[in-house]
């Protein structure tokens, strides 16, 4: 992106340097992110859940459940227990403070601490790109899941397929930024190798995407803030800064776009 480059020398632009002073997200903005995410996701979700047997299942074990953001409402679809487990204490806490009947755990994905053969629907949500060892996360899944029971990984982002519009390099810095936290940016295009691989037939498909044409300007302002987390200190700040301003510009004219492909997984035994 040469043209994008060349802009940055401008006395305009330097000026902004250090005008964004980014903050350290607290436990109600990764809330607020996980609630998010779940509203995305929600429709086909559901329709997920009907096709596993929410209702009729008598326990079902959410992976890395976070604040609980997808938890309890899979609690209030089914008169079976609903266990959500995570790795981080302060996310179980804030979890367990939310009023319902979803029951909170703490454990590694890795090695889960419940017996084989244990739940009727074992599911994850934006788990398995954080997971480090994704293929023994699954392997994980299916060993705890019973034979009849289904693995929903209901939805994992590949930001490799990132498109933004206007044209703004955000992909290679997300990309960049996800590696060096740890995390797996392309993990969506993995989910039916992890499947096939942990012994389950596998459905994989991808959630579709509509942009209307008031497509929130408070969301392109939350995005904004997961983007600079995600990019740390690796771009400069009055890049990304120029990079926003571009953003928002374009969604005032309502011709910004945003699509991260995010894939789901259905496993089953048979
Ligand atoms: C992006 S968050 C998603 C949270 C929740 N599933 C949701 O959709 O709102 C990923 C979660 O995975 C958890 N996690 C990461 N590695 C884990 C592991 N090895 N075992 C259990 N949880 C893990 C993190 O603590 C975090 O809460």
């Amino acid at each position: 992106m040469e043209g994008w480059k060349g802009g940055l020398a401008t006395p305009e632009v330097a000026d902004r340097k250090a005008r964004v002073q980014m903050r350290a997200p607290t436990i109600a903005d990764w809330h607020a992110q996980f609630a998010r995410q779940a509203g995305w996701t929600q429709a086909l979700r559901s329709q997920l859940c009907r096709r596993a047997g929410l209702l009729q299942a008598e326990r079902v074990l959410d992976v890395g459940c976070g604040t609980g953001a997808i938890t309890e409402e899979l609690a209030q679809r089914t008169r079976g227990a609903v266990i959500g487990l995570d790795i981080d204490p302060e996310r179980l806490a804030f979890a367990r403070q939310q009023p319902g009947r979803a029951r909170y755990e703490q454990g590694d994905a890795l090695s889960l601490p419940y017996p084989a053969q244990h739940f009727d629907i074992v599911c994850c949500h934006f788990l398995l790109m954080w997971v480090g060892d994704p293929a023994r996360a699954v392997r994980e899944m299916a060993r705890v899941l019973r034979r009849e029971g289904t693995v929903l990984i209901c939805a994992e982002p590949d930001y490799g397929g990132r498109l933004d519009w206007p044209d703004l390099p955000i992909r290679q810095w997300q990309i960049d930024g996800l590696r060096r936290q740890g995390a797996d940016p392309t993990i969506g295009r993995q989910l039916r190798r992890l499947l096939v691989h942990a012994g389950l037939v596998a459905e994989v498909g991808l959630f579709p995407a509509r942009w209307d044409v008031d497509a929130g300007v408070e969301d392109s302002e939350a995005e904004w803030f997961w983007v600079r987390y995600d990019v740390g200190e690796a771009v400069d700040a009055a890049t990304l800064d120029l990079a926003q301003d571009r953003a928002r510009a374009a969604v005032a004219e309502g011709t910004r776009l945003v699509y991260v492909p995010t894939f789901y997984a259905i496993g089953k035994f048979t």
